[in-house]
């Protein structure tokens, strides 16, 4: 019986969190029988508390190959994963290829795959913030129209597929990055003490780029009441670095401490056991939900809207410490309703994942 092979393709952060999730719903599956997985790192992520330290912490085997794209303009990183991930495939001829998210890795290889004829499954499609502004708009909205096989975390994903045109092999599975949450939220403890401290992550470019929007940020977490965790990304360390009256007011912000990017389970602590989390990830908003914590998005709109309409998240675009810590009372004295947390799913996504690639390719074999 042929064994089929499937690319797996990773480079940010985020990705290798949902990788996580698909490892190790294919190391306990008899489908490890049937389908070989391996990795691809594109390496647009290279810093060890960015990359390394997910493949160590979570078990994720180490890719096959790193491709050592590194940083630079959106269109020469994307150029470089094209060509080197199309240099693999070429070697590899694997029978499918899975991205995931919405990065510039995803989008590269997506195209890369396409352009060969190798059919791409996308996981976490669907999703939209209808915000052209965001290269992340871009890349899921292109690799969603060019995916062969869509993986949906939420019927809300399903339904905009249909919107577009997209009816074939469209499947809401539910969220990996649920998958890996609901088996880890268990063993994680607090590193601080609980509900103290407001837990606060900015790297996306509609905040970061602007220096006047940045400050503003930083202006309205120094105002909080509670002490403000900020692990910084790089991307926003070396833009404040850069700017002398941005590291003057973040050395001046008393409330705000700065540390390092942290390991998935330390984040998993910080967001479980704080009082409110403010963020413009994308992840984090869907994590925050999930371990029933306020959560306020420093954009003006998300691709995760039912953590909205079901009131544990509200848009803040133009933050002042005021309107923060009304919106977190407000939500914060409303009820949870902890059922609707199954909205991204029972925690098998990834085993969902896996079975329906098998039977793609098992039909396109026949
Ligand atoms: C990328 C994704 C974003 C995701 C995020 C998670 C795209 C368009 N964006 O954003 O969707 O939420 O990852 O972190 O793909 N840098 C380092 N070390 C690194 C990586 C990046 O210092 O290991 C710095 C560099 O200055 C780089 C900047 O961060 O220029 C931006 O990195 P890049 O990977 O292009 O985008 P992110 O902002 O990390």
């Amino acid at each position: 019986m042929r064994r089929f092979r499937i690319a797996g393709i990773v480079g940010a952060r985020p990705q290798f969190i949902k990788a996580a999730a698909l490892c190790k719903a294919y190391q306990s599956s008899r489908l490890k029988k049937k389908l070989d997985l391996f990795w691809i790192h594109t390496g647009q992520h290279y810093d060890y508390t960015l990359s390394d330290i997910f493949f160590k912490e979570l078990s994720i085997p180490k890719p096959r190959y790193h491709l050592g794209v590194g940083s630079a303009s959106h269109a020469e990183q994307t150029a470089k994963i094209l060509e080197k991930t199309e240099t693999v495939l070429i070697k590899e001829k694997p029978d499918l290829v899975l991205v995931f998210g919405d990065t510039n890795s995803t989008l590269g290889a997506a195209l890369a795959a396409s352009k060969l004829r190798i059919p791409v499954a996308h996981v976490e499609a669907g999703l939209r913030s209808f915000n052209r502004q965001m290269p992340e708009e871009i890349n899921r909205v292109i690799t969603d129209h060019i995916s062969d096989i869509l993986f949906c975390p939420t019927r809300h994903a399903k339904k905009q597929l249909l919107k577009e045109g997209i009816i074939q092999a469209v499947y809401q599975v539910g969220d990996v990055m649920a998958d890996i949450l609901f088996s880890y939220q268990k063993r994680v403890k607090p590193r601080r003490k609980p509900r103290t401290y407001y837990l606060a992550t900015i790297h996306r470019n509609i905040n970061t780029d602007d220096p006047r929007k940045l400050a503003r940020i930083i202006r309205a977490l120094s105002g909080l009441h509670k002490k403000v965790i900020l692990p910084l990304h790089p991307r926003t360390r070396k833009i404040i670095a850069l700017s002398r009256s941005l590291s003057r007011l973040l050395k001046n912000s008393a409330p705000i401490e700065v540390i390092s990017p942290v390991s998935y389970a330390e984040m998993i602590s910080l967001q479980k056991y704080a009082y409110a989390v403010l963020t413009d990830s994308g992840g984090i908003q869907k994590e925050a939900f999930l371990l029933g914590v306020p959560c306020i998005t420093l954009r003006n709109e998300t691709e995760w809207v039912e953590t909205v309409t079901l009131g544990r998240n509200a848009l803040c675009p133009h933050p002042t410490a005021r309107t923060i810590e009304r919106l977190v009372e407000r939500m914060l004295r409303k009820k949870f309703m902890g059922v609707s947390r199954r909205i991204y799913g029972d925690g098998s996504a990834s085993e969902r994942i896996l079975k329906h690639c098998e039977d793609y390719l098992k039909k396109s074999h026949d």
